[in-house]
């Protein structure tokens, strides 16, 4: 029986290794940890993450072939797989910061896999690394290897969270990179083996490690560039009166283009597209191309120019003050069907209120309160840290408060934004908000999820991203 141990239970160790357990019974599947909370609820009722689909993977293998454990050396020695699952935030201190991966996770679990190993092993890079990663973790096994055969194999991760269970199980593409040499490819091939127990062969991607490295990286920077142009081009289409989502389906209905990923909005968020390109900015800076560096940054600056341009629209639409104003947010979390608020939108954007010192009330349907306080108090890069190590019980603030539904967070509100596409948002009761708010009553639709014409024949002045602007917004311009 093949073992295979991963180190990471987060967004992706937990959903991967489900979905490896489940398509492969013959395969016994241990995911480890150090936060002894996080593998304590992979073990119960309530498990860590909310990812549609999960809970019942998890509970139709859970007990029998994949296992949840903190005794990581145990499992470790006794694999013959090992996944590295485990935070590359960007580094927040010293060399490279605010820009390189911060290896410190991925290094020490490479330490202890060398120190605690007995046999040969194949290691998997599941994280996202910088490109030559591999050659690195090559050294320090090697350098401590008491006789043991390591197989170093890249195996980037594709899946998106709220979508991640149907990635996985139907997923474009699956990439192993390896060494060519006969040993290399015999292990590319044993990990090939796992994965061709539900994935077609045509599906399975082989390349050289530094390839299928950097190919994540591009692979993130391309889909977040897609974002960044459509909201350059939201911002024309505000300033010329056309449509955003007009021109996004022109443009997509070009087979060479395609319609996904054309969404505009209020600015990407989630733990990767961000860290990756910074990550991307400095390897190419490292390797003296500053133009290539600099074309990749320009996609943050826009994402970042988004956000601000957000909340200048709702600063200025409201006399340009929003102090002692309350206004309702709709959603935190960085995306749909996620309570993942690591890099969301949202955070930004209730900063820059918070600094124009409106009162904020919160609601969504997955982010706990403990979360919204703790994201708004923690400073930028710091989120992506195994959660032991962040900030337990942040001083809530004050100007701040967490709703219970849409409706409470609107009461006697002077606006409200939206900031995460969540369906039961397209069908709220707005007039009900309407009649409970002051007026005028604002609504920012950051994510374009409400019908801009049926609000304004309610009553309320409205703003959505890349949408003709009424005549309100007209006369209130904001600084872009
Ligand atoms: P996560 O924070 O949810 O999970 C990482 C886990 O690793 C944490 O539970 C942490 O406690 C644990 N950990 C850290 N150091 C450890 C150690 N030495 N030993 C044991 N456990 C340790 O992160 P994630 O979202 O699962 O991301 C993991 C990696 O996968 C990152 O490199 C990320 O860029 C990449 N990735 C993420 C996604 C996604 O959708 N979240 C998709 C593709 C790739
Ligand atoms: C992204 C990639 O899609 C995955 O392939 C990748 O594996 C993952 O990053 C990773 O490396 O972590 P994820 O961040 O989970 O997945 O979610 P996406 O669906 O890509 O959305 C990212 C952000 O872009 C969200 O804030 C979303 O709202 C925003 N977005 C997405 C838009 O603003 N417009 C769009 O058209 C699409």
């Amino acid at each position: 029986m093949v073992k295979i141990c991963c180190i990471g239970a987060g967004y992706v160790g937990g959903p991967t290794m489900a979905v490896i357990a489940l398509k492969c019974p013959s395969v016994e599947v241990v995911v480890v940890d150090i936060s002894v909370n996080r593998i304590a609820a992979w073990n119960s009722d309530q498990l860590p993450i909310y990812e549609p689909g999960l809970d019942d993977a998890v509970k139709q293998c859970r007990g029998k072939n994949l296992l949840f454990s903190t005794d990581i050396e145990k499992h470790v020695s006794e694999a013959d797989i090992v996944f590295v699952s485990v935070n590359t935030p960007t580094k927040t201190r010293g060399l490279g910061a605010g820009k390189a991966s911060d290896l410190t996770y991925w290094e020490s679990a490479a330490r202890m896999i060398a120190e605690v190993s007995k046999s040969d092993k194949i290691v998997v890079e599941k994280s996202t690394v910088p490109v030559r990663t591999a050659e690195a973790i090559e050294k320090i096994l090697t350098h401590n290897s008491k006789g043991i055969n390591y197989q170093i194999l890249s195996n980037p991760e594709f899946l998106a969270e709220g979508t991640a269970m149907q990635d996985l199980f139907n997923p474009d593409r699956v990439l192993i990179g390896g060494r060519e040499t006969p040993e290399g490819r015999k292990a590319v091939q044993a990990l090939k083996d796992v994965y061709a127990h539900w994935v077609p062969e045509d599906r399975i991607l082989t390349t050289d490690l530094w390839s299928a490295e950097l190919s994540k990286l591009a692979a993130n920077a391309f889909l977040a560039q897609r974002i960044s142009s459509i909201n350059a081009i939201s911002a024309l289409c505000e300033a010329t009166g056309a449509n955003v989502s007009e021109v996004a389906y022109a443009v997509g209905k070009d087979s060479r283009v395609g319609p996904k990923f054309l969404n505009a909005s209020v600015g990407f968020g989630g733990s990767s597209f961000q860290k990756d390109i910074l990550n991307l900015v400095y390897i190419s800076e490292c390797n003296g191309l500053s133009a290539v560096a600099n074309y990749w940054y320009q996609v943050i600056q826009m994402n970042d120019y988004q956000k601000n341009r957000f909340v200048n629209r709702v600063v200025a639409s409201m006399f340009n003050t929003v102090s002692g104003k309350k206004i309702a947010v709709l959603g935190f979390a960085f995306k749909k069907d996620t309570g993942d608020t690591r890099e969301t939108p949202a955070v930004d954007v209730c900063k820059g209120l918070l600094r124009d010192k409106a009162t904020i009330s919160i609601y969504d349907p997955q982010v706990t309160e403990d979360q919204i306080q703790r994201d708004l108090a923690t400073n930028k890069f710091y989120w992506d840290r195994p959660v032991h190590l962040q900030p337990m019980s942040p001083t809530a603030m004050k100007q701040v408060s967490i709703a219970w539904d849409a409706y409470e967070a609107a009461k006697g509100a002077h606006g409200v934004c939206i900031l995460t596409e969540w369906d039961e948002f397209k069908e709220l009761d707005y007039r009900r908000i309407y009649n409970d708010m002051q007026k005028p009553a604002f609504v920012f639709d950051g994510r374009n999820v409400v019908d801009p014409e049926k609000l304004r024949a309610i009553g309320f002045i409205v703003y959505a991203i890349g949408k003709p602007l009424d005549s309100w917004l007209k006369n209130m311009p904001a600084v872009a």
